[in-house]
């Protein structure tokens, strides 16, 4: 099919999947490609690229290193419009001069308009807006003219409307810049004329046809988890290949409360569903590991181990050698994992992701790679997923287990999930679940003095997390009212043996990561 499409070229920055999903949201469709693409040039000219977005980026144009791009993209006569590093890469290859700031400026922006221009189209004048950079452009190329400072920002956004080039030093694509959506919406639609032709209907399509195309009459197996991605993903692939859909489900025992018995309901219908027991695998890899890294490794060793046994055996019954393997991999666990065709830095090994060791047997398919965890909602509702997983709170791949900080043992095992079903009920009986992103306790490995009745007690410390967050990638902790939290504590300190205190983390992601390991 024949779609509109803007072009995304990324120089790194951790927003540039952000970027491609607010085009997608109003339904145009986005790729990203590296600014090092063999046939960028070719790429850009192709006649349904509407118009070209230059991302941000960690680098400064003046390191010998930093990312750039041929100046005939300049010339392609196609609308740009460059974000942060992408604004400053503009200037610095038409002739503008960017320096570097005394201070690095991060964080929220008082933004002025002081042109009118069609990116600010039905914007107010001033606005609030996401910083993130260290340069910024001193002198303006030739036949620019700024339309928008900050204090600290003389040239916050420019643009050259003949040639149809605009930037902005701002990240409109985060949440944080209030009016990027509309800013966004501008460029796309009354600067580039792209279409809305790009749908969520089209995207299972397509991937049904491709999943079709590619497995054909081989096994397909998939670590089905219960959470939300790989349960999507299975509803996607019986619908694509019934016959030849081989769902594993593992239980680690790292899972919560009962997660076996509701995948066996709700999975019920799917006739090659196979359960596996391996909680003392992962028990016995674990002990005496307190490393949160060596955690995840571990997790994602002896999960891999299990999980080629059966679809090995599985294979071998159907007279194959192997198969293929479905991830639900999503592109937060990508870009956190390792760097998405760009330099930014690892933060945390995903389990479904670095848990796949470089040599296996499998053919990977990973449908989902590009999407965010609301787009796969999305495809879930289409699929008549229910809404009991829908709706259901991210858990993490190696689950209970980077709740438990340091190590691991059956008792800290039944502490956190006797405390997580508390936490999960009280949540959903203040009709709060659906407003949060995720909500969970974490054990601590630290002990404080308590007194119950008349006796001292010296116990260990449990930490509520709750979160808002649209996407995982940046989060706000959650306001949740005090009677909330005091019927919370009170219920885990007085049913869990061993906890004498609760604590709630009020950190926002950034600086701190929405799991504690
Ligand atoms: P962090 O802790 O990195 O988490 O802020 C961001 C989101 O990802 C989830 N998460 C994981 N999901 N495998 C997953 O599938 C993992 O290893 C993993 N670690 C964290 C986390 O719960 C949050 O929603």
């Amino acid at each position: 099919m024949k779609r509109d499409k803007i072009l995304i070229i990324d120089f790194g920055s951790q927003y540039t999947m952000l970027i491609a999903r607010r085009i997608r949201e109003l339904n145009v469709y986005s790729v990203i490609l590296s600014p090092f693409e063999e046939n960028l040039i070719e790429s850009v000219n192709a006649d349904d690229v509407k118009g070209i977005i230059l991302s941000g980026g960690p680098s400064s144009v003046y390191d010998e290193s930093a990312p750039k791009i041929p100046i005939e993209i300049f010339n392609s006569g196609k609308p740009i419009l460059g974000i942060c590093y992408g604004l400053q890469l503009i200037a610095h290859l038409l002739g503008g001069k960017v320096s570097k700031s005394k201070k690095r400026e991060y964080g929220y922006a008082l933004f002025k308009v002081i042109r009118n221009s069609i990116l600010f189209d039905g914007v107010e004048r001033k606005f609030q807006v996401w910083m993130s950079h260290g340069d910024y452009v001193e002198k303006l190329p030739e036949d620019f003219v700024s339309t928008g400072k900050t204090e600290s920002t003389p040239y916050a956004s420019i643009e050259n409307k003949k040639l149809k080039i605009y930037g902005t030093q701002f990240h409109p694509e985060v949440y944080h810049t209030k009016n990027g959506k509309k800013i966004i919406k501008n460029f796309i639609f009354k600067i580039a004329g792209a279409k809305r032709n790009w749908k969520i209907t089209s995207f299972i399509d397509e991937k049904i046809r491709e999943i079709r195309g590619v497995v054909k009459d081989k096994p397909c197996f998939l670590a089905l988890s219960g959470g939300v991605d790989s349960s999507v993903l299975a509803f996607l692939l019986r619908k694509s290949i019934p016959e030849n859909f081989y769902p594993i489900f593992v239980d680690t025992g790292l899972l919560k409360e009962k997660e076996k018995e509701r995948v066996k309901r709700i999975f019920k219908d799917f006739k090659n569903l196979k359960i596996v027991e391996a909680k003392d695998d992962f028990l016995n890899a674990l002990k005496g590991v307190k490393d949160p890294e060596e955690k995840r490794k571990i997790i994602g060793k002896v999960f891999f181990e299990v999980f080629e046994r059966e679809a090995k055996s599985i294979s071998k019954e159907k007279g194959e050698k192997i198969g293929f393997l479905a991830q639900g991999t999503l592109y937060p666990d990508l870009i956190e994992s390792k760097s998405y065709k760009g330099p930014s830095s690892k933060i945390k090994t995903h389990h479904n992701v670095g848990g796949v060791p470089e040599k296996h047997p499998f053919i990977l398919i990973e449908p989902f790679k590009e999407l965010f965890k609301d787009e796969v909602r999305k495809i879930g509702k289409k699929l008549k997923v229910p809404d009991e997983i829908i709706k259901r709170h991210p858990f993490p791949g190696p689950g209970m287990a980077v709740r438990i900080i340091g190590e691991i043992n059956e008792e800290k095992l039944e502490i956190i999930k006797k405390a997580d079903l508390i936490v999960e009920e009280e949540i959903k009986k203040a009709k709060l679940y659906n407003k949060l992103w995720q909500v969970f306790p974490v054990l601590l490995p630290v002990k404080s003095v308590g007194v119950m009745g008349d006796t001292r007690t010296y116990e260990n410390v449990i930490a509520i997390r709750a979160v808002k967050s649209v996407d995982g990638m940046t989060a706000d902790w959650a306001k949740l009212p005090y009677f909330l939290l005091d019927k919370i504590a009170r219920r885990i300190i007085g049913e869990i043996k061993g906890i004498n205190r609760v604590v709630y983390d009020i950190t926002s992601k950034p600086p701190s990561t929405i799991e504690w390991e």
